[in-house]
């Protein structure tokens, strides 16, 4: 079966298609197209929903005619593309945004006449697991923990089958990915941040300072991150620090793995070593947290898999401090975290989600959820 996925809820317009057997086996990847709107979001230092949806508007056309260029070809009629199934993400998102996917599947959908799966994108965000690069590679068995950590969500879902999901804790307040980014702006980072101060913290002194590990002590599997954004702002308002990153600073070539650390020189009154001890610090404060919580639930839940997904996933403090835990903590389970390709927004993650999930609907009956959850 060949299932086309549409991601459009925030500022990635995503594209895929997948060839997909059996449930006890990998999805096979055939082709995955994103374009993003991110640059535009970085000088305005967050999304601004009216240009996301702006933005898919321009990318939806191009992304889908080289996703089926890539990874479709004619049916036996020789008149539509091989497609069998079209899932669309329907939530959560920005609802601009998400209608502009929606609308393109379902007009997919009547034009050669296949059903429909809609997909919660935090589903996706835990199915870019199952994308696996060949059929003999092993799979996450059930029960399992994921943890899903995006730049809108913090949460801890227990997983006992495909279709039978039960979060078991969340954020309070900012997701972990909106903490790197709200803080990131306090320090003059141009926006999506999480990637910047990790990169950052490769130079810096974790201990340098201080902060909360909030809820650690709430003995449920519960977040807040608003409150360490909080005692950041308070120390660097204590001590007059002031930064402001020149607005030349290109976040590609911060990101990129060339030697490009003499880039993130330009600060204004603030030493490159205070920003990485400071990002260092920040960073295992979140880290810390999302472990301890991570692994409290592995061992109650006593499952066999742990799942990683979302945008912060793509964190090598996290991942690292998450498996040396569960080696010292001797617990005989599998760790899956996806290519970081995948943990951010793509739509082969929502075709994948699309097949485990299987409802096939008609594109009637498939409308946006902007305030979707679980
Ligand atoms: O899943 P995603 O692409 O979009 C949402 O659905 O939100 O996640 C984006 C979030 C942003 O907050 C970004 O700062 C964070 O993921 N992020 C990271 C890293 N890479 C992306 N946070 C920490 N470390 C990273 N390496
Ligand atoms: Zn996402």
């Amino acid at each position: 079966m060949k299932i086309l996925g549409i991601e459009t809820s925030c500022d990635e317009t995503g594209v895929a298609i997948i060839e997909a057997t059996s449930k006890d086996k990998p999805v096979k990847l055939l082709s995955n197209i994103i374009a993003s709107s991110l640059s535009k979001h970085s000088v305005t230092g967050g999304i601004i929903p009216e240009v996301a949806a702006r933005e898919q508007i321009k990318f939806i056309l191009p992304v889908l005619t080289q996703a089926l260029k890539e990874g479709s070809s004619l049916n036996k009629n020789n008149d539509i593309p091989d497609i069998d199934v079209i899932a669309v993400t329907y939530g959560p998102g920005l609802i601009g945004s998400l209608l502009v996917g929606i609308e393109t599947a379902k007009t997919l959908a009547l034009l050669w006449n296949k059903p429909m799966i809609s997909v919660n994108h935090m589903y996706g965000h835990i199915y870019a697991n199952y994308i696996r690069n060949n059929s003999n590679d092993t799979m996450p068995q059930f029960p399992a923990i994921a943890l899903v950590v995006s730049g809108g969500h913090t949460d801890i879902v227990y997983m006992k089958e495909h279709g039978d999901l039960e979060v078991i804790g969340g954020t309070r307040d900012d997701a972990a990915g909106e903490a790197f980014d709200k803080i990131g702006r306090l320090l003059g980072l141009p926006y999506p941040a999480g990637p910047v101060i990790s990169k950052l913290a490769l130079s810096g002194n974790p201990k340098a300072f201080k902060l909360p590990r909030p809820m650690w002590d709430s003995k449920d599997y519960d977040f807040s991150f608003s409150g360490l954004k909080t005692s950041v702002f308070n120390l660097i308002k204590k001590n007059g620090w002031q930064f402001n990153v020149k607005k030349s600073v290109n976040v590609q070539d911060v990101l990129s793995d060339k030697p490009q650390s003499r880039e993130i020189t330009n600060f204004v009154n603030v030493e490159e070593q205070l920003l990485a001890d400071l990002s260092a610090s920040v960073q295992k404060a979140i880290v810390d947290v999302l472990v301890f919580k991570t692994l409290n639930a592995v061992k109650e839940y006593n499952v066999k898999s742990l799942l990683l997904g979302g945008g912060v996933a793509a964190n090598k403090q996290l991942t690292n401090s998450l498996k040396l835990e569960i080696e010292k903590n001797n617990l005989d389970i599998q760790t899956f975290i996806p290519p970081a390709k995948f943990c951010t927004d793509n739509a082969a993650m929502i075709a994948t989600a699309g097949f485990y999930n299987d409802n096939l609907v008609s594109w009637e009956n498939v409308t946006a959820n902007p305030e979707l959850y679980y």
